[in-house]
Formats: structure tokens, C-alpha cells, sequence
């Protein structure tokens, strides 16, 4: 499917922003320089990103019920990651930072690859056209400059 005609499509547009932040968070564990600076631009772009994610898994959830819940699963155990390690930065406390990072960083990839191999193109099938427009016409503003 070309342009930004599915609201798969625009999902896929965030993943990729998304990743982007992931992957400066990445490079931050690996050196050791920035990963609290690093996680908060990811977290913050997380959470944006799940809550334009939340009308797609409440249709989805219509069809798929269990796998809908899964994956909301999985974004409440990254929220509350970055909420773990948003209170230990408040309390000045760096000491597990990297394991907290790390952790956000596997299930946060792990989330978007599981919905773009597997939930997308089930979406794609069982998604009416009306809820297609529905959908797309309630989507919250996009996490970058993009069309969607
Ligand atoms: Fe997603």
C-alpha cells in the first residue's frame, strides 16, 4: 500500500521516528555518555506515539481481542519503565539507568517488530473501510512533520 492511505501506513511513519530515537538511545548504552538525556527523548516519543496507537488497538481489539490486550501490555510496561526511571532521575539516583534503558529499549523494538511482521497486516485485512477513515481522521497530531 502506498502513501498514507492505511492507517497502518501512518503507524509505520511513527515506528520509524520512533526507531530513530531508539537507536540514539542504543548508541548512548553503548557508550556509557547520555543514556538518561537519550531515554527521555525516547519515552517522551513513546508514550506520544502510543497514545495515537490507542483508537487502532481499541478496533483492533474488535476482531482480536487477546492480541490487542498483549500488545497494550506492552506499551504499559514501557510507560512504566520510563516512569521507574523518571523518578529515579528526579531522586538523583543513576545507578541502575542502564539496565532501566536497556530493558525500555528491548521491549519498545521488540513491540514495534511484532506489530509491523505480525498485527499490521492482520489490520489490513479485517480493517473496513469506514473504520480505515475513522481511523485516520482521528489520529492525534504526528510525532514529526510528516503527512500523517
Ligand atoms: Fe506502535
Amino acid at each position: 500500500m502506498s502513501g498514507n492511505d492505511s492507517i497502518t501506513s501512518c503507524l509505520r511513519e511513527d515506528h520509524r521516528v520512533l526507531e530513530g530515537r531508539l537507536d540514539a538511545l542504543s548508541t548512548a548504552i553503548g557508550s556509557g555518555e547520555g543514556i538518561a538525556e537519550s531515554l527521555v527523548l525516547a519515552a517522551e516519543l513513546a508514550r506520544r506515539h502510543y497514545w495515537r496507537e490507542q483508537p487502532f488497538l481499541d478496533c483492533l481489539a474488535l476482531y482480536e481481542p487477546a492480541l490487542a490486550d498483549k500488545l497494550h501490555a506492552q506499551h504499559e510496561e514501557v510507560s512504566e519503565i520510563s516512569a521507574r526511571f523518571e523518578e529515579a532521575l528526579a531522586a538523583g539516583q543513576t545507578r541502575d539507568m542502564a539496565a532501566l534503558a536497556r530493558r525500555f529499549h528491548a521491549i519498545a523494538q521488540h513491540n514495534i517488530i511484532e506489530e509491523e511482521r505480525d498485527v499490521f497486516p492482520l489490520a489490513d485485512r479485517c480493517f473496513g473501510a469506514q473504520e480505515q477513515e475513522e481511523l485516520l481522521a482521528g489520529l492525534a497530531p504526528a510525532l514529526d512533520d510528516s503527512s500523517c
